[in-house]
């Protein structure tokens, strides 16, 4: 896409989100606005956010991972500010949360009520801000490379025109170890280019949306290694004629992690001996769930390949897992 047409399309974006939409309810799809059930350590900060920031929330997941505490966390595409205020609860008064979005209405709304959060949480003094700007380009908004532990993102993805600039930037400015943690919007196949330039199914997170696998083969061209999907639900349309316009074509939400790790030595599918969680990360200490198909039950052993090895021992998860090399096993 020419850099003319990324801008036009940035526009008709921020024009979607800063003006057409006043709250969730005003979607035509539930692609933005998954509904589902909060675990406990979201539901007690949840329940302290500001009405008129959960009012514009616009977003598909749950973007909150465990072991915040201490973090410097990046929200990309913030909006109202829903999910940076959740983060500034969970980092507490040491960490730092930065949520950047090119809509000037949205940000005005986050902006509005840092001081209301502060009070709420007990702070003496601020622990998040926001900038305005592109997440293709974070480092004209000073962003510095290897300089956060988690980024986050909730169905905004599909939204960047240019989304190769987007995932290169987020592998920069995370730190060796960190996490790109995030919500978004996925075809079964390529979106034809018609529905891209239809800017209510733009706006609507679904025609920007990436087919699953051109999404991993993307992810690991930045740099990652390959994406662990850690939750998926269907998206339902019942506008009749946004289904008419989409016909065939299924979307789903999906939340992934990536991790920016050192290259395996070994070869990913290796065997990487064996992992035993300790209970000690505070908000889940009966067992931790890595993704869909790794689940560790405190205190059990659990025979891992090297890739998943590779994240629980040069991630922030490290020091809640016993680790046994494999030729030892
Ligand atoms: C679907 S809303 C989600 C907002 C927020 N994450 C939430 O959960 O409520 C998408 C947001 O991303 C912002 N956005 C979309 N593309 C962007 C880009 N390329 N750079 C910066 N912000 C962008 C929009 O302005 C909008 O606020």
């Amino acid at each position: 896409m020419s850099n003319t047409c990324q801008a036009d399309k940035h526009q008709e974006v921020s024009e979607y989100y800063g003006s057409t939409l006043q709250k969730s309810e005003d979607l035509k799809t539930n692609a933005c606005c998954t509904i589902q059930a909060y675990p406990e350590y979201i539901r007690k900060p949840l329940g302290m956010i500001h009405d008129e920031v959960t009012s514009k929330y616009y977003g598909c997941g749950l973007t909150i991972p465990h072991e915040l505490s201490g973090c410097r966390l990046l929200d990309l595409g913030s909006g109202s500010g829903r999910d940076c205020y959740l983060a500034s609860y969970l980092v507490g008064a040491e960490g730092n949360v930065v949520g950047v979005d090119m809509t000037d209405e949205q940000l005005a709304v986050a902006n509005r009520h840092i001081g209301y959060h502060m009070e709420q949480f007990g702070y003496d003094r601020p622990n998040v801000e926001f900038r305005n700007g592109l997440i293709e380009k974070l480092s004209e908004l000073g962003l510095e490379a290897d300089s956060f532990d988690v980024v986050i993102s909730n169905c905004v993805i599909n939204l960047c025109p240019d989304k190769v600039s987007a995932l290169r930037e987020i592998y920069r400015v995370l730190k060796p170890g960190g996490e790109f943690y995030f919500s978004d919007v996925y075809a079964d196949q390529t979106v034809p280019q018609h529905l891209v330039e239809d800017p209510v199914l733009y706006g609507e997170c679904l025609s920007g949306a990436l087919a699953e696998q051109d999404f991993m083969a993307l992810a690991v061209a930045a740099g990652f290694n390959p994406p662990r999907e850690v939750e998926r639900s269907p998206i339902t349309i019942e506008n009749e004629a946004v289904q008419a316009l989409v016909g065939d074509i299924r979307f789903d939400s999906i939340t992934y992690r990536l991790f920016k790790l050192p290259a395996s030595t070994k070869g990913e599918g290796a065997q990487g001996g064996s992992v035993t969680y300790k209970g000690t990360l505070e908000t889940t200490p009966d067992c931790f769930e890595l993704d869909l198909e790794h689940r560790f039950a405190v205190g059990a052993a659990v025979a891992v390949s090297e890739a998943v090895r590779l994240i629980l021992a040069n991630s922030r998860f490290a020091r809640h897992f016993e680790f046994i090399e494999a030729a030892s096993c």
